[in-house]
Parts: structure tokens; sequence; C-alpha cells
């Protein structure tokens, strides 16, 4: 069956659509009410593309490949995750799209996440509960219970939102036999604290004896975050520019400020922890969601994948870590830092003590492994700031 929604940006009309409630995808897009509103990327030679549109949508639903999804699934008796969408109204902490049914009567005010509290179904069927022992203890009907921020969420983690404290805060696990990732999390946040990096401060948790990182949402319900791949997206990029140009190219198109100044901090981070997912899904910009003004780049969020993190003791200080966005090695990414002169060195003396305390806490780090990182690591300053005094020298 096929059913009429409008795209909606908060409360703004954005563009008439057609979706296949079985499948969840967009049929067609009939008519478009507000140009500038369609999402970054999905206009092209000033027309908002069906297929665009589709492939910004169908990136809005739990990414085939996340931890658990499959037992979800099943235990939801749902098909795919882009099937779930709709049922959610599309609605995300991240920005502020929404797709309403055209017969409905929904309004923005009633239905955001951010000043209204959603459904923990989602989350728990996410974490491993089934949903039968749920629905025994939750009265609500199940349309409501579909009605939540973990199902446009993105990323392979396992993780839910929550509201603690009353923030509304993105819980994220660890992989593997190291679950190291929300270490690693803490880790990056204490480096870019003193090193002055704008960042999301991520906490760690323990759910059982599992870490968790947890970190607040950065948006609020008047901004948003909008992919770096989103931002590529807004230019052709020719074959003879390279990708950092590229992004740099589509930042200056579309107007967002500062963006040099803060990618060096990111590829400097990156270097030093051996981010190995600094992909364009995770990194981005924030832009005022009521006036489409441009803020600057998104604090650094998504730093866990990093740290020899699926590396073996054994081999963690010889191993070769790949890098990415905009080059394959770090480094060859670490000649793009246009300057070193806001880095302290001295800030990070004692980084790998603090990452010994971090790795203490869990107890899925033995104490070989947490030497062998805490070695790396400190290895890892030296590395950079070797290399800052060569270009230094040669300036
Ligand atoms: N603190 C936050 N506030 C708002 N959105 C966030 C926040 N952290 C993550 N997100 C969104 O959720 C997505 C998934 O989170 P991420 O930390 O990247 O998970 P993963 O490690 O699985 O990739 C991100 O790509 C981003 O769109
Ligand atoms: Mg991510």
């Amino acid at each position: 069956m096929k059913t009429k929604y409008l795209l909606m940006h908060k409360a703004v009309p954005v563009l008439r659509m057609e979706l296949d409630e079985a499948t969840g995808a967009i049929s067609s897009i009939d008519d478009v009410l507000s140009l500038a509103h369609v999402p970054i990327g999905v206009v092209k030679s000033g027309v908002a593309s069906h297929r665009d549109l589709t492939v910004w949508w169908t990136d809005r639903s739990i990414p085939a490949f996340r931890y658990g999804l499959g037992e979800a699934l099943e235990a939801l008796k749902v098909s795919s995750p882009l099937a779930l969408l709709a049922k959610s109204y599309g609605l995300s902490l991240s920005d502020q799209y929404w797709a309403k049914p055209e017969s409905s009567c929904l309004s923005w005010d009633s239905i955001n996440f951010f000043d209204n509290t959603f459904s923990e179904y989602i989350g728990d069927v996410l974490f491993g509960k089934k949903p039968d022992v749920l629905f025994g203890k939750k009265p609500e009907s199940k349309e409501l219970c579909l009605i939540s921020p973990d199902i446009t969420t993105d990323g392979w983690l396992q993780k839910r939102w929550a509201i603690v404290n009353g923030k509304r805060s993105l819980l994220k696990g660890g992989s593997g036999l190291t679950m190291q990732e929300p270490c690693n999390e803490l880790l990056a946040t204490e480096i870019m604290k003193r090193l002055g990096i704008p960042h999301i401060p991520y906490a760690l948790t323990f759910i059982g004896e599992r870490p968790f990182s947890v970190c607040e949402d950065f948006i609020t319900r008047d901004t948003e975050l909008v992919s770096a791949w989103r931002i590529n997206q807004t230019l052709k990029r020719r074959n003879e520019v390279s990708f950092y140009q590229h992004f740099l190219d589509c930042c200056e198109a579309l107007g967002i400020p500062n963006v040099r100044e803060n990618l060096d901090k990111m590829i400097a981070l990156d270097y030093l922890i051996v981010n190995q997912d600094r992909h364009y899904g995770n990194f981005g910009a924030i832009r005022n969601a009521d006036t489409l003004e441009w803020l600057g780049l998104a604090p650094v969020f998504d730093s866990g994948t990093s740290l020899w993190h699926d590396t073996p003791t054994s081999l963690v200080h010889r191993a070769k870590v790949h890098s990415v966005p905009f080059k394959t090695s770090h480094e060859d990414q670490v000649k793009l830092i246009g300057s070193f002169d806001w880095l302290d060195f001295s800030m990070l003396n004692d980084i790998d003590e603090v990452f010994r305390d971090i790795l203490g806490g869990s107890p899925f780090i033995d104490s070989a492994r947490r030497y062998a990182l805490c070695r790396a690591l400190a290895r890892r300053v030296v590395m950079l700031q070797e290399y800052a005094d060569r270009r230094d020298g040669s300036d």
C-alpha cells in the first residue's frame, strides 16, 4: 500500500512524497514545497532528486550491519530497518527532519524528541530483551512503542538513546573480546580536553561487567548535524581534486566557517589515537535548522574505533593501521595539517598513565594488553611531536 506523506523540517513542509508502507521506501516525490529545506546533497541542478532522497532516507535507518540487528528484527517481526522508519515518523535526535502522514494532524511541537519523551522499547530490543516480556510490562500500544530515536541512529556498535538525569544521551557498547571502544572514547575525550579540541565528552559506565560509553546529545531543538558525506554530495568531485580539497570546497561553497583549523585538530587526534574509522559519517557540520545558517564543524564524536582495539596484544607495537577519510595512511593524512601552533605537547606528558587508569577499570583488558597499549600510545605522542618539529625545522 502507498501512503502520502509530507517530509517536514520542524514545522516547515519540505515536499510531498509517497511511501510504500510494506518496504518503507519512497516511491515518488510529488511536489517540492521548500527547496531551501530539502536535505543537504539531495538537490541536483536545482531539482530534488528522487534517487538522492531515497539514499538519504535509507541512510536514516539502522544499518544492515548493526550488531544484533537480525535478532532484533526477528523479535519485532519486521522485515527490514527501513520498514521501521515511517512507523517512528523518521524522527531523530541528530536532526530535525520527519515524515508526517498527510492525513494526520501531528505537530512538530507535540512529537519531536527534544521536548517530548520517547519509547525505550526499541532500545530494549536492540539490547537483547524479548519483546513479549516487554509488552507484558508496558501498557502502551505497539505503535507508540516504535516511536524511538534508535530507529534513526547510524553506526554498527550496539547503542541506544536514553534520558539520563534529564539529558538525552547516547549509550554505546564495545566489540570483540576486548570491548575497548568505550575506554577509547574516554581517552579521546581526555586528549581533546587537554589540547583544546572541540569535542563531545564521553563518560564510561558499566552494565553488568560490560563497558559502555555515554555522551549527551550535542544537537538541540534548533540545530542539526549534517554528515561530511552529505556535504560532499553538494559538488561533483573532479578526478584531479583530492578528497581533502573536495571537502574543503564543498564547505566553502556552503559557507561553513573555520573548517581547516578544526580539521587540523581532528586529524592530529586521529593520528594520536590511530583512528581507523573517521569515515565521512563520523564527522560533519552543524547548522541552525530554522535559519539554515552554518555554525561550523560538529564537535568531534565517535573516536572509539581506534587504539589498536582489534589488534592482538602481541602485535600492537608493530601493527600497521590504515586511516580514513582523506588518505589511506596516517603518515600521509597528518601531512594535511596546516599548523601545529595550537598543539601544546606538554599537555600529553602523562597521557599513557591516564590511559592505564581508564583501561584498569575494564575486566576485558588484561595487564599485558594495558602495558602494550599505553607504551604504544606514548610512542604515538613522540612520533607526532617529532613530525611537528621536523616540519617546523623545514619551514
Ligand atoms: N552525541 C550525539 N548527539 C547527536 N547525534 C549523535 C551523537 N553521537 C552520535 N550521534 C549520531 O549517531 C550516529 C551513530 O553514532 P556513532 O557514535 O557514530 O556510532 P558508531 O560508533 O556505531 O558509528 C552518528 O553518526 C551521529 O549521526
Ligand atoms: Mg559512527
